[in-house]
């Protein structure tokens, strides 16, 4: 039976029972008329599949399995195709544990380093965010397993996660916090989005009409069915009206009762349940057909795959010719987290690993000496820790220290208070800095710190939270078999008073106003040219890259057509390397405040000493817009713009203008106060102000000295067209009939 004669079948107790879930993990069976149950389970750097008591906050063990490098590792490689192998693994995995859909990714922005979530999240861009995530879920679902990206929306802070209010303005909030779900929903075709609990605009997001309804699936198109981030339900009858489909997790509690009674008095239309219902079981059924039996996984090219990831996401901060490191070299591994890795954050993400590899065990026969450096579960320094590294380190040639956040800084559920590293691990590595001048800091966390040896040391390299591999995927990296490709997705602050949030970070009261609006990250770095620990878009290689030969299709556009732009890029190195070409468009001059130049493209290519490739984009309108809220989508100004091809936000190696021409105008209400400036603007004003300046005496500015003509032009476009009554220009009944023709 398809999902429309079953819902005909279905009496009203079972449509309401049917939307909420039967136990943590998975969706009501009803066996009379074969509907299966199906699972779904929590991800995405790995499968978290509980098989005995549930919860969604990592406490109860999951089967063991792989751990791939965390999204905040992921986004650095600004690499579609390391997104898409890792969801065509986590696709055979799901099929041979009969899981269904895995939770994630997560898509939110990170507005703030201090978000306890950073580690699951992908960027502070939102393009770059959209275009991974698209790339994964395209490839997980290709497997037959559902994605379902979380958490819509506007969830970029732990505190008061569940009741707080995200208070947005429109505009940001689609350039900014939607546009990533808007790229997975249009371009990844994602089968399931999960509303976040906090509240978007005095709405919570599982009872927010226009986030589920209007939005997602009016102005994107969505198709897929809407579940609960877990225990997010408040009412259950208004959520259902607002387009939310699925509660989790379900239980002996959820039994429907609330919705049938709302149905019964009126409250909720036997309509609206029937829509929740249909969405659900179109899911459910497609699970069940796209399942495979009998699918096996080799685990050990899992890790293999693990480990390559992870030396994608590398990124080489800083190195003054001290890496890769020499075979012949003593090198000496200094720091707990050299034997104890960190790679992964803690909370309902948790993957169950029986073995994480570290560095110290990575290097094998390599000529490396070790010492502790410091305990991970203290704060304050131990002399004797410390003095062992220091001898350690003054007899080495290259000092290496394994640094950065232990488990307790990062946890979903709770926000940093700062970005300081933990105090033992900053005095460490100045001392060993001092006896050793070839001192590397490899750091391991899901978020930038502050590092307050940044100059005193010779090389840094981020690791990020890299997955069960990331101390082989080190290794690799630090004697060169893995030439560092990786680029920070988000900006390192030099501190965090820096940061665009950080007078609206986490809000008081459970209402955080994002009164930054557009300007996150580079967006706001950029427009205010502050100094930065390393700008968005950074990451150092073992070999140069020199990019030239910038072109376009066309020197002018409108905003149907689409733009080829090419740009050569040559290996101008000795090695083989990957560079990651970005792409930046810049608005010259703009009506609205916009960034000083947004993220539109990007790509990664591997290129052997001495080689030259060409890239190619293809823009669109959108590449050049900005979300207007008078016409509710976006628009695209006309004038100049400039392509910028870069290696970091702060890096632009090539620019070429190009003229773009908008074919609609803006429609807005004309009031006596609208300027002749705005008039201009409007479709209808521009044709009235053309007459009026034609039929107008012109002012005679030969007597008022230089630069007056711009001057009284000035003046003009500033009046407002009341003043034309009030100049004896018009009549107040003519002013109000024209008013009324151009609004009409
Ligand atoms: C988290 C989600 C997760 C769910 C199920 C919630 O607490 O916010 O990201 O998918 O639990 O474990």
């Amino acid at each position: 039976m398809d999902a429309k004669t079953i819902l005909k079948e279905m009496t009203l107790e079972e449509k309401a029972a049917f939307c909420s879930g039967r136990d943590y993990w998975h969706t009501k069976e009803i066996e009379r008329l074969d509907v299966p149950d199906v699972m779904m389970c929590d991800g995405p750097h790995g499968l978290r599949k509980q098989l005995g008591e549930g919860d969604h906050l990592g406490i109860n063990k999951s089967i063991e399995t792989v751990c791939y490098p965390s999204a905040s590792a992921l986004a650095s490689s600004f690499d579609r195709q390391v997104m898409r192998k890792l969801g065509e693994a986590l696709g055979e995995e799901c099929q041979a544990e009969a899981v269904s859909m895995l939770l994630g990714p997560g898509l939110n922005i990170k507005r703030s380093p201090l978000c306890g979530r950073n580690f699951e999240y992908f960027s502070e861009d939102p393009y770059l965010a959209g275009e991974l995530g698209s790339a994964y879920v395209e490839s997980l679902q290709k497997k037959g397993i559902a994605a379902c990206v979380k958490h819509f929306a506007c969830n970029n802070q732990e505190t008061k996660r569940m009741t707080g209010d995200s208070v947005v303005d429109e505009r940001t909030l689609h350039e900014i916090y939607l546009a990533a779900f808007e790229n997975v929903v249009k371009k990844g075709g994602t089968r399931g989005v999960m509303c976040a609990y906090n509240a978007v605009n005095g709405e919570f997001c599982a009872e927010n009409k226009a986030l589920l309804t209007d939005i997602l699936r009016g102005q994107w198109g969505y198709k897929g069915f809407v579940v609960t981030d877990w225990g997010a339900v408040k009412d259950r009858a208004k959520g259902i009206s607002a387009g939310l489909d699925l509660e989790m997790p379900g239980g002996p509690h959820a039994t429907g009762e609330e919705l049938v009674k709302a149905v019964k008095d009126g409250s909720l239309s036997e309509t609206e349940l029937d829509r929740a219902v249909l969405r659900i079981l179109e899911f459910v059924l497609k699970a069940a057909e796209e399942k495979q039996e009998n699918v096996t996984i080799d685990r050990e090219n899992c890790r293999r795959i693990s480990r390559e990831l992870s030396g994608e996401c590398a990124v080489l901060l800083k190195n003054e010719n001290v890496l890769p490191l020499g075979r012949d070299k003593r090198i000496a591994f200094i720091g707990e987290f050299a034997q104890n890795p960190r790679y992964q954050g803690a909370g309902s993400s948790h993957i169950n690993v029986p073995h994480a590899v570290s560095a110290l065990e990575a290097a094998g026969d390599k000529n490396v000496i070790y010492a502790r450096g410091y305990d991970i579960h203290m704060e304050e320094g131990d002399p004797a820790l410390v003095n062992e590294a220091v001898a350690v380190a003054a007899d080495a040639d290259i000092a290496v220290v394994f640094a950065g956040l232990p488990d307790a800084f990062e946890i979903e559920g709770c926000d940093r208070q700062d970005m300081q590293m933990p105090r033992n691990q900053n005095e460490l590595i100045h001392k060993v800095a001092e006896v050793n001048k070839n001192t590397v800091v490899v750091l391991y966390g899901g978020a930038p710190v502050e590092l307050e040896w940044r100059e005193q040391v010779a090389g840094i390299l981020c690791m990020y939270l890299g997955g069960e591999q990331s101390g082989a995927a080190t290794v690799d990296v630090l004697y060169g078999t893995v030439n560092p490709s990786g680029h920070l997705a988000e900006t390192w602050p030099v501190k965090l008073a820096d940061n665009p949030s950080f007078l609206n970070f986490p809000g008081e009261d459970g209402v955080v106003t994002y009164a930054e609006g557009v300007f996150v990250g580079y967006r706001y770095y950029d427009k205010k040219e502050m100094q930065v620990a390393w700008p968005f878009g950074f990451g150092l290689s073992y070999t140069d890259f020199a990019y030239h030969n910038l072109r376009i299709d066309k020197s002018r556009m409108c905003d149907t057509d689409t733009l080829l732009v090419q740009c050569d890029v040559t290996n101008t190195g000795s090695c083989f390397g990957k560079t990651v070409m970005q792409l930046y468009v810049r608005d010259v001059e703009s009506t609205v405040r916009r960034p000083i130049r947004e993220l539109k493209g990007f790509e990664k290519i591997g290129l052997d000493a001495g080689e030259t490739k060409t890239v190619s984009f293809v823009l669109d309108k959108r590449a050049f817009a900005y979300y207007e809220p008078r016409c509710q989508d976006w628009f695209m100004e006309s004038g100049e713009f400039v392509i910028e091809i870069g290696k970091s936000s702060r890096e632009i190696c090539q620019s070429i203008s190009v003229s773009v021409e908008g074919t609609t105008m803006l429609s807005f209400t004309i009031t006596e106060n609208t300027t002749i400036g705005q008039l201009m603007k409007h479709p209808k004003g521009a044709e009235f102000v053309k007459k009026m300046m034609a039929s107008g005496s012109t002012a005679n500015t030969e007597t008022m000295g230089d630069g007056s003509e711009k001057m009284v032009q000035q003046m003009v476009l500033e009046m407002p067209l009341g003043a034309l009554v009030s100049y004896g220009r018009m009549t107040k009944e003519q002013l109000e009939g024209t008013i009324r023709m151009l609004n009409g």
